[in-house]
């Protein structure tokens, strides 16, 4: 298949309190806000290529609204919308918005909200904002834990290898890994990539009925120091560490997890490899192969299972989207009694 997929423009993501979440994307994480209208706030890191990856925009619960994927190219725009439509998912096409021209919207077969698109808006920075280098689409922040860029998206489904099966046959994402409980053959986790990065799209198993939920957003920084400022800079200023830093096996990127007001899980990565090998054979890992914790040496936090929105009855708390259990997600060392 012609590669169709170029990388992952950016994110909308929904909250219930569009200006908390906005407020802690720009004076905690270091991201910028470039437009707002009709609620929804538009934010850039200092080093993303596209006009802005985060746009907030008000709803009910913390929730992926759409994910935005750049085309290779005008046909191969018009190639993917037939081999959607081939599949049987009919989507509409959308004049399209701030930053973005024509595009096609859709919501896959496991319930996520998708946009391709192939006409971006070239970023410009405004003059205070410009670099003294040519390829830097805007000065480096100041900003002590600014994210460089945005890195991936990791959704929940209750299928994983079927959600693979079909982003790959019908998107033609390459499938990187997988990983199964060692307990019992139950797949839990994939990740997959439009590029050389290990994946921009992950998937987690979701135990819930809610399909098209999401279990975090991730973010990039250049070196292993940049994130464990990031840590530090966060714990200092009122966000605690849902898990890590630590690094991933697969994929052996550096991570750290926390939480935004929303509840909404954020990851940071950085390091990692590259892979550009096209016909790579996706191997199954175990948790205990430290598919998770290339150390091996401490397990993932249960609240990491959580997807949003919430799912009644099968929340890692169950507790539901109580504010309790909001404080408790937003706090987990006193959510395990280390506080
Ligand atoms: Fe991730």
């Amino acid at each position: 298949m012609e590669k169709l997929l170029a990388h992952l423009s950016h994110l909308e993501i929904a909250s219930p309190d569009v200006e908390a979440s906005a407020k802690f994307y720009v004076e905690k994480f270091g991201m910028r806000e470039v437009h707002r209208a009709d609620g929804k706030v538009y934010l850039r890191c200092w080093g993303d290529y596209d006009t802005y990856s985060l746009v907030v925009v008000p709803g009910a619960e913390p929730a992926l609204a759409r994910m935005a994927w750049r085309t290779t190219s005008p046909e191969a725009l018009e190639v993917a919308t037939e081999r959607i439509e081939a599949s049987g998912i009919q989507g509409t096409w959308s004049e399209g918005g701030y930053g973005y021209g024509r595009a096609y919207e859709f919501t896959g077969p496991y319930g996520h909200p998708m946009r391709l698109v192939w006409e971006i808006e070239k970023y410009a920075a405004p003059a205070e904002f410009a670099s003294i280098y040519p390829d830097r689409p805007e000065k480096r922040s100041l900003h002590a834990a600014a994210p460089r860029f945005l890195d991936h998206v990791t959704v929940a489904t209750q299928d994983v290898r079927g959600f693979a099966k079909w982003y790959s046959e019908t998107l033609g994402f390459r499938v990187m890994a997988f990983t199964e409980l060692d307990e019992v053959p139950i797949t839990v986790f994939s990740v997959l990539t439009t590029n050389e990065k290990s994946h921009d799209l992950g998937v987690v198993l979701d135990t819930s009925d809610r399909a098209g939920r999401v279990n975090h957003i991730a973010f990039w920084v250049d070196t292993h120091e940049d994130l464990l400022r990031t840590a530090d800079v966060l714990m200092e200023h009122g966000t605690p560490m849902e898990y890590g830093p630590s690094i991933h096996g697969i994929g052996e990127q550096n991570f750290l997890y926390f939480r935004e007001p929303s509840a909404l899980r954020v990851e940071l990565n950085s390091g990692g490899y590259r892979n550009y090998v096209p016909d790579w054979e996706p191997k199954d890992w175990k948790p205990s192969d430290g598919s998770n914790n290339f150390y091996r040496n401490s397990a993932m936090p249960h609240s990491m299972t959580e997807s949003f929105p919430f799912a009644d009855g099968f929340t890692a708390t169950e507790e539901g989207a109580s504010e309790e259990m909001k404080a408790a997600i937003l706090n987990p060392y006193a959510q395990h009694g280390r506080g």
